[in-house]
């Protein structure tokens, strides 16, 4: 054995054996009743750990990624298992990435509740368009912390690596003005459309391209946090393998909200878009699914949950 990251195929076989019995099993259910009180994701960056309900959130999020770290690997509710449904099914390029990415962190948050004990917990977001966020979160560079990941680039993880935003800044006033001015689903803001589910084998397939904000502003954050193509951040394969990554699309799913509301955008009404169910585990471990349609307001039922600025 060496210190050096499993490969990709290595990484896949385990995850793929892992993850194996969700296909073989009978169709998943339908969602079940989601939470009944609405949730509150918040702004980590806003958190004060001298203010109790602040640092409570800050540490259950580094305590449930240590519950789920010590699940073994072939656990639906472990972080390998959860880490490894990106490896294969996730979606990228196309007109899925945004409503998949939803589903995928409201199962996971499910799973962090029902760790933490708490159905209040909700996932924190990483607003890296604020200017005062750029370097990677504090606690998440602490080599002692759960949310430490030494597979990071060294200044990202020393703290002297800032995001560079200047080129939405000098063209667009801010990345955060480019993203929920970005004019259309679809090419754009979603990415392209897709004729049909492209299958669970070919997520990143060369068929299509990422979207402005997909191939923008998220691939940047991924690339710069690991390097490009590098684990984990930097490959889909092992992306989810960093606890920032659910901060990271947190905010990607807070700004979908935001696109949405600012300017009366419109997401894509077809029923090839809208009717594509996606499969990830609740809470219980077993297999459970929802439609696109049904994430598309993430106050009502089955997801109720909102942002800290909505
Ligand atoms: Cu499926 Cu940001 O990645």
């Amino acid at each position: 054995m060496t210190n050096d990251p499993p490969t990709r195929r290595d990484f896949l076989k385990v995850s793929s054996a892992a993850v194996a019995g969700l296909a073989a099993l009978a169709p998943p259910r339908a969602a079940r009743t989601g939470p009944t009180t609405t949730r509150v994701r918040r702004n980590w960056g806003k958190l004060d750990p001298s203010k109790p309900g602040d640092k409570k959130v800050l540490d259950q999020y580094a305590q449930a990624v240590g519950i789920l770290r010590k699940r073994s690997e072939d656990d639906p509710r472990g972080w390998q298992v959860q880490a490894g449904l990106h490896s294969y099914r996730c979606q990228h390029g196309n007109w899925w990435f945004l409503p998949w990415h939803r589903m995928y962190l409201y199962y996971f948050e499910l799973i962090l509740q029902d760790a933490l004990g708490d159905t209040d917990f909700a996932l924190p977001y990483w607003d890296w368009t604020d200017g005062n966020q750029l370097a990677l979160p504090t606690a998440f560079r602490d080599p002692t912390s759960k949310l430490y990941d030494d597979r990071r680039r060294g200044e990202v993880n020393d703290g002297s690596a800032s995001l560079d935003w200047s080129f939405y800044d000098q063209y667009y006033g801010g990345v955060l003005n480019y993203v929920v001015n970005l004019p259309d689903f679809v090419p754009s803001f979603g990415s392209p459309q897709a004729d049909s589910f492209p299958g669970l084998e070919q997520t990143h397939g060369p068929e299509y391209e990422h979207g402005d904000f997909e191939g923008g502003p998220h691939d940047t954050v991924h690339s710069w946090t690991a390097g490009n193509q590098q684990p984990d951040m930097g490959l889909p394969a092992y992306a989810a393998l960093d606890p920032i990554f659910w901060l990271h699309h947190a905010n990607i799913d807070r700004l979908w909200n935001r696109w949405r509301k600012d300017s009366g955008h419109l997401n894509p009404t077809s029923n090839t878009w809208q009717k594509q169910p996606f499969a990830f585990y609740g809470s219980d471990g077993q297999p459970a699914r929802l439609t696109v349609e049904q994430v598309l307001d993430t106050h009502a039922d089955p997801l109720r949950y909102r942002y800290d600025d909505e």
